[in-house]
């Protein structure tokens, strides 16, 4: 028996864009038949909304989507998270800042911003806490594909 790939997904709040990120990255995880290889998370920068479930409006645009992401809990980026998990994705630059100023002197995880897989480079995963219902679809398509492509990233470094 192998131990399963960590993979965690870090925005500000975790209430938003990381918890539709680990959503969909379950997902595709799922479809793949991956489910026990894969120990996923997610958990936010700032511990403002720790113990609260997703925001409603990520909640029903997951729910559009077949996907019940309504059990998550938000958590505060911890220490051990470094020692835990083998890949930690940001969801935009100021995420990735943080996350790197928090890592301990040795850390095996691999840190990465979310849009990075999509090819470009530097591109965040904007912020739908004070936007409309439409932001939310938005965040959801690109963290779509951009868990889609990390999950074939992943699949080919573990091998
Ligand atoms: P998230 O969105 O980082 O995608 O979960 C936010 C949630 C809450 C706040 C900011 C962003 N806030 O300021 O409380």
């Amino acid at each position: 028996m192998t131990t399963p790939v960590h993979v965690l997904f870090v925005c500000l709040g975790n209430i938003c864009r990381s918890p539709l990120a680990e959503g969909a990255f379950r997902e595709h995880v799922r479809k793949g038949n991956l489910s026990d290889r894969f120990v996923i998370d997610s958990a936010g920068t700032g511990g403002y909304h720790a113990g609260e479930p997703p925001d409603p409006r990520s909640i029903t645009t997951a729910e559009s989507m077949g996907i019940d992401i309504g059990r998550q809990r938000s958590r505060k980026l911890e220490p051990k998270d470094f020692e835990q998990f083998d890949y930690i994705v940001a969801m935009d630059r100021s995420n990735l800042r943080d996350i790197n100023a928090r890592k301990p002197f040795q850390t095996d995880s691999d840190i990465s911003l979310m849009l990075d897989e999509l090819g470009t480079h530097g591109q965040d995963v904007p912020d739908p806490y004070y936007g409309g219902s439409d932001g939310f679809n938005h965040v959801w398509n690109l963290v779509d594909e951009a868990t889609r492509v990390l999950l074939e990233r992943v699949l080919k470094e573990s091998n």
